[in-house]
């Protein structure tokens, strides 16, 4: 008999009907209800037992956490919350779960807890859902761009160019830790590595895209980067999936209208596709903020903040302009800020991001014309000499979403970038061959895959937005 998903028998018109379904026990009250959950839905589907026909060790082996298979009939439910419910004719234990080791109990547990059980805690209502919303998510990236012309480019996750700079790397590296083959200037020989020369992970995908980008016009990456620094926050991971569309012939407005256009689009599938997870995850929310001091607390619900989000246009503001109002802020005139905002250049900090986008503009900002000193040197210089036409999208409770730029196309120009920052510009050959051959005015950017799902589901940590998160002393699993 075909097996059928939790999510289909809820939906199902049918009833009277033989079914057959498997899954995790969820709860078990009365001797009788089992709450059974397969991954297909957040909703558990109600199996009711006739335990005076069913065998008491058989009862006993009903456990939460306990794969079983279930075989019954359809029916209207009588109970509260739920639609349709099974009456079990044959219930068959396929794995127990003894619940005095079991973990996972059907009660609230903290989220600290559920990391140390990061194998486990998808089987709980919160984590399944971000997972679900997750997966979602990726797809509706992949789609957005198939959808738009783009091409999936896979670039390459063991790099040999360090020159990117956008962080520091993880060495790969197949040499003997401990003794090294050295060269004659006591260095590590890394020519004698295993691929004849100093490798590391990738930081981004951007420099191979871009090549791509000049042949194939329109095209994405989306795949893991690794950043080696010491950042604990919950914005920051060591690994985490980065979206990186290249355009060839798009400025700086046309990577922001895409930017944005993109942004709103994925939010709103996941809107259509993920409504129970995301409603689920909306009361969550509610409830977490209910309990958050008044000045702290959000004034939207989740599915708010995203209605927002796909109904106001991104504010477009010039680093120029966002540099006077955080000097003309209360925090910084009153100290308040960790880093005052007093001489124009200074990066800006998630504390500076925050109160824009929060306080100020109180919708998703595009910061746009930053200093050259404070940005990658790929970026393209404007006319002014002092600025380059970079952008930066700020979200709400979030900070830095993306990060991208017009491309500096001018090889001349380039070099000379390459040159102040002391970079090899041997390391680069193939990078600046795009700027030798059929040059063009390009753009791209970068949007972190987890920080989106973090805005999406309303989860406060980005380590619980991703399945086995990799921070500094911590890669368990
Ligand atoms: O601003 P970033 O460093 O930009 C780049 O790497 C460019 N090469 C992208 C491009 O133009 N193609 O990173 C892009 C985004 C950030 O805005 C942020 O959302 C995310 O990647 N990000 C991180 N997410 C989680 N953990 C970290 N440690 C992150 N670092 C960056
Ligand atoms: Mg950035």
């Amino acid at each position: 008999m075909q097996k059928t998903s939790v999510a289909d028998l809820l939906q199902s018109e049918k009833k009277g009907i033989e079914v057959h379904v498997k899954g995790w026990v969820r709860s078990f009250r009365s001797n009788r209800f089992v709450a059974l959950n397969d991954g297909s839905t957040i909703n558990n589907i109600q199996c009711v037992i006739d335990f005076e026909a069913t065998d008491e060790n058989l009862l006993k082996r009903i456990n939460t956490g306990a794969a079983i298979a279930v075989k019954g009939i359809l029916e209207d439910s009588q109970g509260k919350g739920q639609s349709v419910e099974i009456r079990v004719t044959k219930l068959e234990i396929l794995g127990d779960s003894n619940p005095d080791d079991y973990p996972i109990q059907p009660k609230k547990h903290s989220f600290e807890f559920l990391r140390e059980n990061a194998h486990l805690r998808v089987r709980t209502n919160t984590f399944s859902a971000v997972m679900r919303v997750r997966s979602a998510l990726s797809f509706a990236v992949h789609q957005y761009f198939t959808q738009h012309g783009f091409y999936n480019v896979h670039t390459p996750i063991v790099t040999g160019s360090d020159a990117e700079g956008a962080g520091e790397m993880f060495r790969v590296s197949t040499l003997d830790a401990i003794n090294p083959p050295m060269t004659d200037e006591g260095k590590i020989d890394y020519s004698k590595d295993f691929f004849g020369k100093e490798t590391n992970l990738t930081v981004s995908g951007q420099l191979e895209a871009e090549t791509y980008a000049m042949a194939l016009g329109k095209v994405y990456t989306f795949g893991p980067t690794f950043r080696a620094e010491n950042s604990n926050t919950t914005r920051h991971l060591a690994e985490f999936w980065m979206i990186e569309p290249e355009v060839a012939f798009n400025d700086l407005d046309a990577n922001m209208d895409l930017a944005e256009d993109f942004i709103q689009s994925v939010i709103k599938s996941v809107l259509e596709t993920c409504k129970d997870d995301l409603e689920f995850l909306n009361e969550r929310f509610v409830k977490e903020e209910s309990q958050k001091p008044q000045l702290q607390r959000s004034d939207m619900s989740l599915l708010e903040k995203l209605q927002f989000v796909l109904d106001n246009n991104f504010k477009r503001v010039s680093y120029t302009e966002a540099f006077e109002i955080l000097r003309n802020s209360k925090p910084n005139k009153k100290k308040k800020f960790q880093f005052p905002v007093n001489e124009w250049g200074v990066d800006l900090q998630s504390e500076h991001e925050r109160f824009l986008v929060e306080k100020h503009f109180k919708c998703p900002v595009i910061l746009f014309d930053y200093p050259a000193t404070i940005k990658a040197f790929y970026m393209r210089l404007n006319e002014d000499g002092k600025t380059v036409r970079a952008m930066d999208v700020l979200f709400p409770g979030i900070g830095e979403i993306v990060g991208g730029s017009q491309r500096e196309e001018r090889l001349d120009v380039l070099k000379e970038k390459i040159k102040a920052l002391d970079i090899d510009e041997k390391e680069l050959w193939w990078y600046l061959d795009t700027r030798r051959f059929g040059t063009a005015v390009h753009s791209g950017f970068g949007l972190g895959f987890e920080r989106l799902v973090q805005f999406v589901t309303g989860m406060g940590n980005i380590r619980d937005v991703i399945p086995f998160p990799r921070t500094p002393q911590n890669a368990e699993f």
